[in-house]
């Protein structure tokens, strides 16, 4: 009778367990990645997010993150304004991007300008939009994810699977606000030198534009937002092909003198048409190739 009932009790306790670790993955699944319902799962093993709304931490290859969110809701679709004939954003108006002025003396920290006023019109320069650390978008620039872009990131993917690869846009469009939560989080954590080699200031991020958006694979969680992910196979075909689907790798090796950045071999940057073959081709940056070093 003893045994019996001793059964019964082990038979309790084990399916208690399974019955938790179940619900706890199902939950698990809910929140995080929209682009494909997957759960990196190593996130939170890394390091607790500062946000709770933050589900994934960007891991670049220095020391540094940068903690990014693709959600439901962030993903609004809708195309960023063209650009009239002068190139800025209001036909004959002058200039509003708050950019120095030729011959105008500046300091400059960290590649940014000192004391430089947010911008009151983004810049575009040949159509396309701007953002980087000499031109800073308005703060209320919240045109949310470009729904162009994302039907050509879902081609990419698409494309990448039939060669064995499962791309997963990790982090996409981010308001100025997310931004600025995010900046500041890695300026405390490891100072603003450091931070500012791989996290863009709120406004100057290419992120704010919503045709952007950070890439891994799946499996390879622990190499998304390290340089090692630009080795891998997936890494590569990406860096090789993605031009074909409209996207530029936006931070190549070697060019933090003109980009601002460090190398990031999972940021891409969408450009209309075959100007990202033509990026690609030149073997040149953006700023490179529209000429605004
Ligand atoms: N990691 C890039 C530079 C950004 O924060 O937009
Ligand atoms: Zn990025």
């Amino acid at each position: 009778m003893g045994a019996i009932v001793s059964l019964l009790l082990i038979i309790a306790i084990i399916g208690s367990i399974i019955y938790k670790y179940e619900v706890a993955n199902r939950d698990g699944a809910n929140d995080n990645d929209a682009v494909t319902g997957q759960v990196p799962t190593n996130v939170d093993e890394q390091e607790p997010p500062i946000d709770e709304s933050v589900s994934n931490i960007e891991q670049p290859t220095v020391t540094p993150n940068e903690d990014e969110e693709i959600k439901e809701g962030n993903t609004v679709p809708t195309d960023v304004p063209k650009a009239n004939a002068n190139g800025n954003g209001t036909e004959g108006s002058k200039d509003k991007t708050n950019a120095p002025k030729e011959n105008e003396n500046v300091s400059i920290e960290n590649g940014y300008i000192v004391g430089q006023q947010p911008a009151k019109e983004p810049k575009y320069v040949d159509n396309i939009l701007i953002a980087n650390k000499k031109y800073p978008l308005p703060a209320t620039f919240n045109e949310g994810e470009s729904a162009t872009a994302r039907a050509a990131l879902d081609e990419m993917i698409a494309a990448a699977g039939q060669q064995g690869y499962t791309l997963i846009a990790f982090s996409g469009y981010r308001s100025y606000e997310y931004q600025t939560d995010l900046y500041n989080r890695y300026v405390n954590r490891d100072g603003k030198d450091a931070a500012d080699r791989y996290s863009a200031r709120p406004g100057y991020s290419e992120h704010q534009t919503g045709l952007t958006f950070d890439i891994g694979e799946k499996g390879k969680e622990a190499l998304w937002l390290t340089s090692e992910f630009g080795e891998t196979p997936a890494g590569k075909w990406l860096a090789t092909n993605s031009h074909k689907y409209g996207f530029i790798l936006r931070y190549p090796e070697g060019k933090e003198d003109v980009t601002g950045y460090m190398y990031e071999s999972w940021h891409f940057r969408y450009l209309e048409g075959d100007t990202a073959t033509k990026v690609y081709n030149a073997g040149v940056t953006l700023e490179e190739y529209l000429g605004i070093e």
